[in-house]
């Protein structure tokens, strides 16, 4: 089992969630639908988190992955050493 969170981006997923509706917001990373779970956290110890909107609204979802605040964004990803991050073209980059 791994417990290794990828960095999906260096930065939040900026989503305009509909009031009432429920998102898991992907706390692995290696989800190909940024920032929310398509379930390829399998084979990890990583669960997602549930999200409900509250309104129509414009929410910054963590994209680093690292927040303190799940599922926000909390400027983690400033923190974060280059080495930590990749070239998106090179794919996913496992750290932890
Ligand atoms: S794919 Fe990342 S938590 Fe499900």
């Amino acid at each position: 089992m791994s417990e290794e969170v990828v960095v999906a981006k260096k930065g939040p997923f900026g989503v305009v969630v509909e009031k009432g509706k429920t998102y898991w917001w992907c706390a692995c990373g290696r989800s190909q639908s940024q920032p929310f779970c398509d379930g390829s956290h399998k084979g990890t110890d990583i669960e997602p988190v549930k999200y409900v909107a509250d309104d129509d609204v414009m929410v910054a979802f963590c994209g680093c992955k690292h927040t303190c605040h799940q599922p926000y964004c909390d400027d983690s990803h400033a923190s974060l050493e280059d080495e930590e991050l990749q070239d998106p073209s090179e794919g996913p980059r496992i750290i932890g």
